[in-house]
């Protein structure tokens, strides 16, 4: 078993276990990849204030997110596909973040349809609706979220159509694997993931097949995006669907401060600053340089968390410190749970969860409330001078 002391061990463990059209899915940026590469490059240059001889004793990361307690703030990002990272995929990551006591976060996407999560977890996952064309179906996958007793709904603002990747084109992305003389290559170098898919019924998109009509090829991403997502989404929708559901809602794909604003106007209980880990629009700002001007923007008003980029615990150091009130992770849980399934993803948590509490002590600070700018060091024109218009 060989020792892993950080994020990136899961990364190369993973990389040699999942076939490679997985691997790139997740290790992917739109067009040239310049958000997805500064996501983490821009928390780089965001540093650290040492602190000494503060008692660093009886020190805690629990804190809440949309009013539910957390161990830590990280919630588990929903990513699609994640059940062919690793067999049942969904269900492993989310049982992982429960004993954790972390959020999970279910997306449409997923291969484990949300009744089957719900089946075989204990406590409540949060639920990611992509708007489709058909309102019929996006009010049954709601009525579907709230009956799996789903504690909070998140709408994800940011993929009305598909970035381009361009290795899932080039790897003909699907799910299941399309046998080509190039995936067989490939697969027959993956022979624990293959058995282990082999060994479970899991391997469509579980909330769409069966339940929706009309997709020319149900195992691809791309054609389903295509023929079904709702392009005409606009902020009276959001707020109609806001609606819709009872308990909190997060609006996730958040880049702008006036888009921050439009958010607060209908009704969100929380936003995630996001660019889909450098997924959708390439050239946007990284996450953590778009963070400041959104939080003084609405950040007294609502609760402001960021995803994209996040790494390791001092990322979420940085984040906290800067004003978000909790983080989510996507690749970082991804990695793990290629790399060993469920334990790998425990593994990705428990990592994180050092490095933080580690680096909060050596700041000088006990306590997530403890954190502010006051313990970093940021470049004076982090945020950039920009001209719009
Ligand atoms: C879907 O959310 C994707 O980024 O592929």
């Amino acid at each position: 078993m060989p020792v892993i002391t950080n994020i990136d061990d899961l990364r190369r463990l993973y990389a040699r276990r999942v076939p490679r059209m997985f691997y790139d899915y997740t290790e992917s940026g739109s067009w040239t990849e310049q958000t997805f590469r500064e996501n983490t490059t821009d928390f780089e240059q965001i540093r650290l204030r040492q602190r000494v001889a503060v008692d660093m004793q009886g020190r805690s990361t629990a804190t809440s997110m949309v009013g539910q307690e957390v161990a830590m703030p990280v919630a588990l990002a929903p990513v699609g596909l994640t059940g062919m990272q690793h067999a049942d995929g969904e269900i492993k990551a989310a049982r992982a973040a429960e004993r954790f006591g972390v959020p999970f976060t279910l997306s449409t996407m997923s291969i484990c349809s949300i009744e089957d999560v719900a089946a075989h977890t204990e406590r409540p996952f949060w639920f990611q609706l992509y708007t489709m064309k058909d309102e019929d179906y996006v009010r049954r996958l709601i009525a579907r979220a709230r009956d799996a007793k789903c504690s909070a709904l998140v709408i994800t603002l940011d993929l009305q159509i598909l970035g381009q990747r361009h290795k899932d084109i080039k790897n003909g992305l699907s799910a299941p694997p399309k046998l080509t003389p190039k995936t067989i290559l490939n697969l027959a170098t993956k022979w624990g993931w293959g058995l282990e898919m082999l060994s479970t019924r899991r391997r469509q998109f579980g909330n769409i097949v069966g339940h929706v009509d009309g997709i020319s090829d149900p195992s691809s991403l791309m054609a389903w995006t295509n023929e079904q997502f709702d392009p005409s989404l606009d902020w009276e929708k959001v707020k109609k669907i806001r609606d819709q559901w009872d308990g909190p809602v997060i609006l996730k794909g958040i880049l702008d401060a006036e888009d921050a604003k439009a958010a607060l106007k209908v009704g969100a209980d929380a936003i995630v600053v996001s660019n889909h880990g450098g997924r959708q629009l390439d050239g946007a700002l990284s996450s953590i340089r778009a963070l400041p001007s959104i939080l003084d923007a609405v950040g007294d008003r609502i609760e402001v968390h960021l995803d994209s980029g996040i790494r390791s615990g001092q990322d979420i150091l940085k984040a906290v410190a800067m004003g978000a009130k909790g983080t989510w992770i996507g690749r970082a849980y991804i990695y793990g749970l290629g790399a060993m399934g469920q334990q790998g993803v425990t593994r990705a948590l428990e990592l994180l969860h050092k490095e933080l509490d580690v680096s909060m002590a050596l700041c000088g600070r006990r306590r997530i409330g403890e954190l502010d700018r006051d313990v970093l060091l940021i470049p004076r024109d982090f945020e950039g001078t920009w001209q719009t218009g």
